[in-house]
């Protein structure tokens, strides 16, 4: 019997004030096995054991049927295998790494020939925007605008080696609908111009390695100042971050997770970064963890599988 395995990135969106536009790709990976079965099954092991859906209505399974049903396909019954390390509701889309690798894994099992930028166009549309599921897919740093037809165009940087990532992962879980229930219809043009400057000043300092304009670049007044209730002790640990020597840091999407960058060629102590931010958010009666992480050129890669055949 034929097996497909799927390995997908953990990613970061927003980067400060990239809302819903750029995502990247980090070194932490889900692994989804699917095969043809004789009914729907999903098996969770690791983050999400126990609480997420197991059947046909589980996020990747859906995932994999709406892949199929794109391509005109009726959708055979699957069993899904998934081994998650991507911690759930913490803005390290998990969501776009279920949904990225459940439509991954059904082009690639059941051969729908689903090229690159249909595949981008449905998980954007399951996700309802796509600065995760980009990075999720192709790797990199990846800036990405829904046109009209929603499709999904987009720019991808290669990831930048001399970063390293360090998250500090709250105890509790945000979803994304209540992160971005918090956040109002209308913003001012000031706030606006604010944005685009640092979101073309990140991409700028991405790209050539000025990682001394990242503390700026990084700054933001569309998402993070209106998520701050949700997040207690974010202001703090995103200064602390940066004065125990990291040249950036933001929400990690929709939080409640908090990412800074260190640069290794000026040999920042990691472990001190990550240090003061669990110390901010333990200091604002939040217990935390904290992780180190690579930017990743890896998006979602398959890879055949061949399973015993049952005698
Ligand atoms: N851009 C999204 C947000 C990322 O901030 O709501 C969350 O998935």
């Amino acid at each position: 019997m034929k097996a497909v395995r799927v390995r997908v990135p953990a990613t970061t969106a927003n980067l400060g004030p990239a809302f819903d536009a750029v995502g990247m790709a980090l070194d932490l990976y889900n692994e989804i096995t699917v095969s043809e079965s004789y009914q729907p099954a999903v098996e969770v092991r690791g983050e999400g054991s126990g609480s997420l859906q197991g059947g046909a209505s589980n996020l990747v399974y859906r995932a994999a049927a709406s892949a199929a049903e794109q391509a005109g396909r009726h959708i055979p019954p699957l069993r899904i295998e998934c081994t998650n390390r991507i911690p759930l509701a913490r803005g390290m889309g998990s969501s776009a790494a279920a949904i990225v690798g459940g439509i991954v894994a059904a082009n690639a099992l059941l051969q729908l020939n689903l090229d690159c930028d249909a595949m981008l166009a449905l998980a954007a549309q399951m996700e309802g925007h796509p600065d995760n599921v980009s990075p999720a897919l192709l790797g990199g740093v990846v800036a990405s605008v829904l046109d009209s037809g929603g499709k999904v165009r987009h720019i991808r940087l290669p990831a930048p080696e001399d970063l390293t990532a360090v998250l500090a992962i709250p105890d509790y879980h945000l979803s994304t609908s209540e992160a971005r229930a918090a956040l109002p219809e209308m913003v001012s043009l000031r706030d606006a111009v604010f944005n685009v400057s640092r979101t073309a000043l990140l991409i700028g300092a991405l790209h050539s390695g000025r990682h001394d304009l990242m503390a700026i670049a990084m700054d933001d007044r569309l998402h993070q100042p209106y998520r701050a209730s949700l997040v207690p002790g974010l202001s703090n640990v995103l200064r602390s971050a940066v004065e125990a020597g990291a040249c950036g840091a933001a929400m990690s999407g929709a939080g409640p997770s908090v990412i800074a960058f260190c640069s290794c060629s000026v040999g920042t102590d990691v472990a001190r970064v990550a240090d003061a931010m669990a110390r901010a958010f333990n200091e604002a009666g939040v217990s935390c963890s904290t992780l180190l992480a690579k930017p990743t050129e890896s998006g979602a890669l398959a890879t055949a599988e061949h399973l015993p055949t049952l005698a």
